[in-house]
């Protein structure tokens, strides 16, 4: 895809695919989409698809699947024991990765309910580079502690560090030494790292925290959710890589972990998940939980049918042309916000464009939930749905304080193959405008909060009447446009 040169010298993506199959879309008019925000309680996973103009809520599960995914499914095998589609799914792991045993399971977060349930246990330290939702809760949940080790460039919002997902290996020694070996049951490594902007860690940085983990014998454990994205990086920002293949570079990576465990609703484009390794000792307390929480041991409470497409999408994430398209077209968005003077995380990720919240709305305070509030805002005036990822996605602390996240982003994912250039200049032009008028708008409060991962169901008002005035502003400046 980046090998296309324009007449005009401008650096645009182009896709290396067709449409073949649609969605018809819907834009509601700025009043309908009001009520509709009212009614979802200022949270946008409460919003319904239809409406939606453009859904950039997330990548999971949404990616567009090839043709080639879609005829698989026609042959999955829906055998309870023995299933040759199982067979299929695990020969192309082991020979993408190069471990044996596949667990599969219905999701990546039910992966991290096993890992959590078979290794952590209360006062355990469990190091990364940085923590995801759901992992998090798993690890809490069974009294463990997470300690996040990005090294200093990787919090800042804007860097000029290519891998901001590295891990700081000097960090992790002396947390090891402090902290005691024993307290510490694996050391988590999550590519694409999600929650600071799809940020990728280097194959040098991994093979360095491997090597802190071989001499204190601890278990490296990668959640590879994001790792088409941060292959990607990998094979265009490491020097060393430039010319080693795709499938031999995922190789190099599967050597280093002792388990693998994905969301295949991200890695593969499907519906599912699943936890690989090599290690023979912990296998059958996993295969039991596989049992007991997810489904058979060929299934683990996925659809054959999606299992086949996850075969598929796998192999494709083996090719440049598929796995290079939304990294390029986020950095497209980047560097248009960039021109505009509309602050984004940089440098540009996978996963989708960040918008970083504290610098657009400087105004709003951390615990009037910055990103939670331009979401709302960027809803109204656009249809466009975002997803908050700051404090607002935190938990409270246990005396009710409000743990404020480092970073206060939202996030507009780019799932994959979906979205057009025209729909992307669409959300340039409307974030434009926001952030034009960026003034008006102010924060939010809670008037329902859920103890866990309240950001799913939370609902919230708006501090004031600025959503009124951002209407009126728009309608000024818009007219009868939708
Ligand atoms: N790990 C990472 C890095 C993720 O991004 C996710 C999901 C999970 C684990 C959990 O996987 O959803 O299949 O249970 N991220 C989604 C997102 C929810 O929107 O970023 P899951």
């Amino acid at each position: 895809m980046n090998q296309i040169k324009w007449m005009s010298g401008e650096n645009i993506p182009l896709e290396m695919h067709k449409v073949r199959i649609i969605e018809k879309l819907n834009l509601l008019p700025i009043e309908e989409r009001k009520e509709a925000i009212v009614r979802a309680g200022h949270n946008s996973f409460l919003l319904q698809n239809r409406e939606v103009f453009l859904d950039m809520l997330t990548d999971s599960g949404v990616n567009a699947m090839s043709d080639l995914q879609l005829a698989a499914m026609m042959r999955a095998d829906d055998s309870y024991a023995g299933s040759e589609t199982f067979n299929r799914l695990q020969g192309t792991l082991q020979d993408i990765f190069g471990l044996k045993h596949f667990l599969p399971a219905h999701q990546g977060r039910a992966c991290e309910h096993i890992i959590a349930k078979v290794f952590v246990k209360q006062g355990d330290i469990i190091p990364m580079n940085f923590h995801f939702t759901t992992t998090k809760a798993h690890i809490v949940l069974m009294g463990g502690e997470v300690v996040e080790l990005l090294t200093e460039e990787g919090l800042k919002v804007n860097s000029d560090c290519q891998f901001k997902g590295n891990m700081d290996v000097e960090a992790l020694e002396k947390l090891i030494l402090d902290k005691g070996r024993e307290r510490i049951p694996f050391v988590r490594m999550e590519a694409g790292t999600n929650l600071i902007g799809g940020q990728p860690f280097s194959l040098q940085n991994l093979r360095d925290v491997k090597e802190v983990c071989l001499r204190h014998d601890l278990l490296l454990v990668l959640d590879a959710s994001l790792l088409s994205d941060n292959l990607y990086f990998m094979k265009v920002r490491e020097e060393e890589l430039k010319n080693t293949s795709l499938h031999d570079i995922m190789k190099m990576i599967g050597e280093l972990c002792d388990i693998i465990y994905f969301s295949a609703r991200k890695l593969g484009s499907a519906k599912g998940g699943g936890i690989l390794t090599n290690h023979e000792s912990f296998l059958p307390e996993m295969k039991e939980l596989v049992t007991l929480y997810e489904g058979f041991l060929t299934y683990g409470g996925m659809s054959v049918r999606e299992m086949e497409a996850i075969n598929v999408g796998l192999r494709e994430t083996l090719d440049f042309d598929f796995i290079s398209q939304a990294p390029e077209f986020i950095r497209f968005m980047v560097d248009e916000f960039l021109k505009e003077g509309v602050p984004v995380v940089t440098p540009a990720g996978g996963l989708g464009c960040h918008l970083n919240a504290k610098a657009f709305l400087p105004h709003v305070e951390p615990t009037e939930y910055p990103a939670g509030a331009l979401s709302s805002a960027l809803y109204l005036i656009s249809g466009i749905r975002g997803m908050e990822r700051g404090t607002l996605s935190e938990q409270r602390n246990e005396d009710g304080s409000e743990e404020i996240s480092s970073m206060e982003l939202l996030r507009l994912a780019l799932p994959r193959r979906v979205f057009t250039l025209s729909q992307i200049k669409y959300v340039i032009d409307r974030v434009t405008w926001l952030h034009e008028n960026r003034e008006l708008i102010g924060g939010l409060k809670f008037v329902e909060e859920p103890k866990t991962l309240r950001f799913f169901f939370g609902r919230l008002e708006p501090i004031g009447d600025w959503q009124d005035n951002l209407l009126k502003k728009f309608k000024e400046d818009f007219g009868e446009s939708l």
